[in-house]
């Protein structure tokens, strides 16, 4: 068999897999009210910009592990790391630099603007006074102001769209919806996929309807492979979108090299890479053109100078990109 015709048959099982994969999940929720809103979203800020002269750029970042439910009637899932720290802070850079931002989020996540909050419940930001009355304690008084003020900031603009998923199933339908309607903006948008991506799967119509019983004994289970998107949603989806990818590993030996090889298998203009133990400290931007290593100044995110780079890399990308194509 010839490489061409060979490539051609992986390439023609990878589609096949997609389509199994879409075709086979259960129907997202609130379908046509989320598409009304993305639509009502890019209409409005691909208009808009600072000076009226060019469009306003719009990222999508995502963030939050996605779940895989073991029964239809979910009792029980399998999850995938990921606190949605680092999509909630480089949103907040994002919007910083004159971004709108999609962001796509697992529910109970970190949320933008609200990083600064204590750890504590929410209530405890509060107290009552000898009437009754609720006020901010002094001590959270700062971080409540500006975390009030930025959400609104961000919420009466209409700069700031937030889309909540759990499970693999949502998280994927959406992507695909968000890429699909941010095709016409072709170099201005881009993708910031930081959020931690199932890699196996129950297929819906596999999966048990009810709870599956213990009694039954050890729980012997086949888990399919998710199809890698990444390379749909560079192909297919947003062809002339900036598409960066997180590379996560535990062992930093083989990091980078996963990096480098994520990069040229699915197109990517840049990979970060990270290591789960010193992920918030220091990160590499592997790009075609080398890597740059990105490391924590002290009082500061990383994500400020990692968000800054991106910008810069972006707007050549705009640059170099022929319009209207
Ligand atoms: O949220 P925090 O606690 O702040 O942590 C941030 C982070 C460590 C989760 C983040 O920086 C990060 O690295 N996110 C990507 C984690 C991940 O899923 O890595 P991966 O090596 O499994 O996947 C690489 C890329 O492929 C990801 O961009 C993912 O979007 C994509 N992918 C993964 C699986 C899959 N089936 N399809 C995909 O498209």
């Amino acid at each position: 068999m010839s490489s061409s015709s060979r490539s051609y048959d992986s390439e023609d099982l990878f589609r096949k897999e997609v389509g199994f994969f879409f075709d086979t999940a259960p129907t997202l929720k609130d379908h046509a009210s989320i598409s009304k809103k993305l639509k009502r979203f890019i209409e409005l800020n691909s208009h808009a910009s600072e000076n009226g002269a060019s469009m306003r750029k719009i990222v999508c970042v995502t963030s939050g592990g996605t779940t895989v439910p073991l029964e239809q009637r979910c009792v029980r899932y399998i999850d995938n790391f990921s606190s949605g720290h680092r999509g909630a802070a480089s949103t907040e850079y994002f919007l910083k630099h004159g971004y709108a931002v999609i962001f796509l989020y697992r529910r109970g996540t970190f949320q933008p603007y609200c990083r600064s909050l204590p750890d504590d419940p929410l209530l405890e930001c509060f107290e009552l006074d000898s009437d009754s009355n609720i006020r901010v304690q002094q001590s959270h008084a700062e971080a409540v102001r500006k975390t009030v003020m930025n959400h609104h900031a961000a919420h009466e603009l209409g700069i700031l769209l937030k889309l909540p998923f759990t499970t693999i199933f949502e998280y994927l339908q959406l992507l695909q919806m968000i890429a699909i309607a941010l095709r016409d903006l072709g170099p201005h948008a881009m993708f910031y996929l930081a959020a931690a991506v199932s890699d196996f799967y129950v297929p819906w119509e596999t999966m048990e309807e009810h709870k599956i019983q213990s009694a039954a004994g050890p729980l012997d289970m086949r888990l399919a492979q998710v199809p890698k998107m990444l390379s749909m949603l560079r192909k297919d989806w947003a062809p002339q979108a900036f598409c960066i990818s997180f590379k996560l590993e535990t062992n930093s030996e083989i990091l980078l090299e996963k990096a480098s090889l994520a990069l040229k298998k699915y197109n990517m203009h840049a990979v970060i890479a990270n290591e789960l133990a010193t992920r918030k400290e220091e990160v590499t931007v592997v790009t075609p053109d080398g890597k740059t290593c990105i490391r924590r100044e002290v009082g500061d995110d990383i994500e400020n100078p990692l968000v800054e780079l991106l910008v810069e890399k972006h707007m050549t990308h705009v640059a170099g990109t022929p319009q209207n194509q």
